[in-house]
C-alpha cells in the first residue's frame, strides 16, 4: 500500500498543554494548522503568536490550511514563521496561478484546497504546479465532523489526474479522518491524512497516529 503522511491538526488539542499535546503527537509526520478568520468560514482560530509558539515548540514541518478570504496577505508572515506547506482555497484568491509562484518563491510547498462540492476537475490547468491538493473531506471550520463518503470518488479522480500527467502532486484529505476509513482513503490514492479529533481525542495520541498509519 502506497506510503502514508500523518498530520496532526492542533484544532483539536487541548491549548492549556500545548507543550505536552506537541509532545505526544511527535510521531506524526505533519503539524496541520487550520488558519480560520470568521469571514470565509464562520469559525475563529488562532494566529501568528501562536503559530510562532507551535514553532519553538515542535521540529515537525508545519502545514497551514488557509480558510480566510485573504489568503495572500498570509504568505510573507507564514514563510517568515517558517511555515512549510501552504493550502489556500480557490475560490478566496482571483489569481490562483500567482499565488502558488508567490509561495513557492518564499520555499513554502504550495497547495490548493477544494470543498466538497468543488470537482476535481476544477484543478486540470493548475495541477502541474502545485505540490499537493488538499481535498476537505467535511464542510471546513469546525473539527469533530463526519467523513463525506462521496470524497473517495473524488480522490480516486485526481490520482488518475495525477498518474495522467506523470506528476508527483501530492493528495491530503482533511475531515472525518479515523482508523476505519484510513486504509480506504489511501487505496484510493491519498498520500497525507489529516487528523483533528480522531487524534487529540484519544487519550494515547501516539496509537492513535499509529492506527491511522494501520499499524
Ligand atoms: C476543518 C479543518 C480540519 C479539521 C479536521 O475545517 O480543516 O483540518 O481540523 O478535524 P477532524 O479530524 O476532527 O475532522
Ligand atoms: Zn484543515
Amino acid at each position: 500500500m502506497r506510503e502514508v503522511q500523518i498530520a496532526a491538526s492542533v484544532l483539536s488539542c487541548d491549548f492549556g498543554n500545548l507543550q505536552q499535546e506537541l509532545a505526544a503527537v511527535g510521531s506524526a509526520d505533519l503539524l496541520h494548522l487550520d488558519l480560520m478568520d470568521g469571514h470565509y468560514v464562520p469559525n475563529l482560530t488562532f494566529g501568528q503568536p501562536l503559530i510562532a509558539k507551535i514553532r519553538e515548540l515542535s521540529a515537525l514541518p508545519l502545514d497551514a490550511h488557509l480558510m480566510v478570504t485573504n489568503p495572500a496577505a498570509y504568505v510573507d508572515p507564514l514563510a517568515d514563521l517558517g511555515v512549510g506547506w501552504f493550502s489556500f482555497h480557490q475560490e478566496c484568491d482571483y489569481h490562483s496561478h500567482q499565488l502558488v509562484q508567490r509561495i513557492k518563491d518564499r520555499g513554502m510547498k504550495a497547495g490548493i484546497a477544494l470543498n466538497p462540492a468543488v470537482p476535481a476537475s476544477t484543478l486540470e490547468c493548475i495541477l502541474p504546479e502545485l505540490d499537493h491538493v488538499l481535498l476537505m473531506s467535511v464542510n471546513p471550520g469546525f473539527s469533530g465532523q463526519k467523513f463525506i463518503p462521496s470524497i473517495l470518488r473524488k480522490i480516486e479522480t485526481l490520482r488518475e489526474m495525477i498518474e495522467r500527467k506523470h506528476l508527483s502532486t501530492l493528495i491530503e484529505v482533511d475531515g472525518g479522518v479515523n482508523a476505519d476509513n484510513a486504509a480506504d482513503l489511501i487505496s484510493a490514492g491519498a498520500n497525507t491524512l489529516v487528523s483533528a479529533s480522531y487524534i487529540f481525542a484519544n487519550t494515547d495520541h501516539a496509537a492513535a497516529i499509529r492506527g491511522l498509519r494501520g499499524l
